[in-house]
């Protein structure tokens, strides 16, 4: 089948990579000129495991093929994706004027029967108005006649594993109310509907919610045991064990109960605020996703206060090891990532860091450029060189079994602030380190330390 992909960032361009390594006929269409370029000539933009590979194999078979040329990739495909960036305005509400900017392009330029679907993670009602959108351009042009239907089919990607989850999704839900696009939507998602039934199909305002409702409730279930952590410390309990201990019951589930310093990435920071924003603009209080911000936004200071108690309230001169800057791994994404609040926090106290990622060391640098008071090094140990403490900010594969006695004999401070649970406390301890970690108080070091600041 012939399709389009507008947006060639995370969602679109995976989308179109993978609908292509399917066997469909893919255009991509971008404004971004430098982009396309960089794509054209075999660049991607941005990490993804498995992406280069299937892009750089299907434009090379003509497969996948990228354009700025909106005009091109209108009369391409009879599928037509959304999947530009939404992102919050200065009140949290998702921002529309891309989804609306393209829906605007596709109505002008459109000249025979096109299924618009909108992949964006959108608020309830766009769909709705992307008709109205496309409807005005064609009766503008005197060309109400072509058809037309507008879908809903939200992504459900995962940063670091965005192919495979697209490869071999969960569900693919689809809102429409005419049996003629979902045929012809269970003809392009053929190759991952072929072993199961994994479409979902409902009314287009349901499938518009699923997305948000999918996103806010694992974020409240993040919120939640983060909650349960911080207690946990007060009382000397170990929120590991307790992790486990609910996690066996299935209707909680093992998953998304891991404490940490908060979630971040470009999802759910931004769905939060936008559900919250979308209950205002209905006059409904969205008290409980209004408490999991704000338990999100204090949990990215939690580590940061127990090394402030650790080293007196003062850490000006101080030089601290950091080992992770993605907001989690396998991505090199550092939106909304809890490593920036803690290096933020600690530059402004006068610290100084020394920075080690597997994969975000570029993007840090994009983001704060040269400073004096950051150091990003090439291998993780070499940031323990004249570093006083060592902080954890993502729980990278190659920071789980680091080795503990070089650790200790390098740091200045023999101390590990951990804001992924990584590590054994009884073997750090072993170590000579001092442990402090998320809601295992009763387990690290019997510092006041673990009690945040007031
Ligand atoms: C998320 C959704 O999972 C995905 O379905 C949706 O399409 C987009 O948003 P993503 O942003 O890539 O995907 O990250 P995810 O793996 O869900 O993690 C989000 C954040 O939550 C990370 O900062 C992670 O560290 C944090 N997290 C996750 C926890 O703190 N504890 C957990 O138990 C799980």
């Amino acid at each position: 089948m012939k399709a389009t992909v507008f947006g060639t960032g995370y969602v679109g361009l995976v989308q179109a990579a993978v609908m292509a390594a399917s066997g469909h006929e893919v255009v991509c269409v971008d404004k971004d000129a430098e982009k396309i370029a960089k794509l054209e000539q075999g660049i991607i933009p941005i990490f993804e495991p498995g992406l280069e590979e299937i892009v750089l194999t299907n434009r090379k078979n003509g497969r996948l093929r990228f354009t700025t040329d909106p005009e091109v990739g209108v009369s391409h495909g009879l599928v037509q994706f959304i999947a530009v960036g939404t992102p919050p305005d200065e009140d949290g509400a998702a921002d529309l004027k891309y989804v609306l900017a393209v829906a605007d392009t596709i109505g002008s330029l459109m000249s025979e029967k096109r299924i618009v679907v909108v992949k964006s993670t959108v608020p309830v009602g766009t769909c709705d108005q992307v008709k109205r959108t496309i409807e005005a351009r064609l009766s503008k042009r005197e060309r109400s006649h072509i058809p037309f239907d507008v879908a809903s089919n939200p992504e459900f990607l995962k940063e670091g594993s965005a192919v495979s989850d697209c490869l071999k999704p969960d569900r693919i839900i689809l809102g429409t109310a005419s049996s003629e696009t979902e045929a012809i939507m269970r003809e392009l998602y053929m190759p991952q509907n072929r072993n199961h039934e994994k479409m979902i199909v409902m009314d287009v305002r349901s499938a518009e919610m699923t997305k948000y409702a999918a996103n806010t409730l694992l974020a409240t279930k993040i919120s939640f045991i983060n909650e349960i952590a911080n207690l946990a410390d007060i009382l000397g309990a170990d929120i590991e064990m307790v992790r486990k201990g609910i996690g066996s019951d299935p209707r909680i589930g093992y998953h998304f109960i891991y404490a940490g310093i908060g979630y971040g990435g470009s999802c759910f920071p931004k769905d939060v605020q936008a559900l919250i924003r979308t209950g205002d603009q209905q006059k409904y209080d969205m008290h409980l996703l209004k408490a999991v911000e704000a338990r999100n936004a204090t949990q990215k200071r939690v580590l940061l206060d127990k090394i402030l108690r650790y080293f007196d309230g003062n850490v000006e001169g101080r030089t601290f090891a950091l080992w992770g800057l993605s907001f989690k791994p396998n991505t090199d994404d550092m939106r909304e990532a809890p490593s920036r609040a803690i290096m933020e926090s600690l530059w402004e106290k006068g610290a100084r860091i020394r920075a080690y990622d597997p994969k975000a060391m570029d993007e840090c640098r994009r983001i704060y450029g040269d400073r004096e008071d950051l150091i990003l090094v090439e291998q993780q140990e070499d940031a323990l060189d004249n570093a006083d403490a060592l902080i954890v900010a993502t729980e990278w594969k190659s920071f789980s079994a680091p080795d503990f006695d070089e650790i200790a004999a390098k740091l200045k401070s023999p101390v590990i602030f951990d804001g992924r649970n990584l590590y054994d406390p009884h073997q750090l301890k072993r170590h000579g380190l001092d442990y402090f970690a998320i809601g295992r108080n009763g387990l690290t070091s019997s510092a006041p330390a673990d009690l945040p600041i007031k």
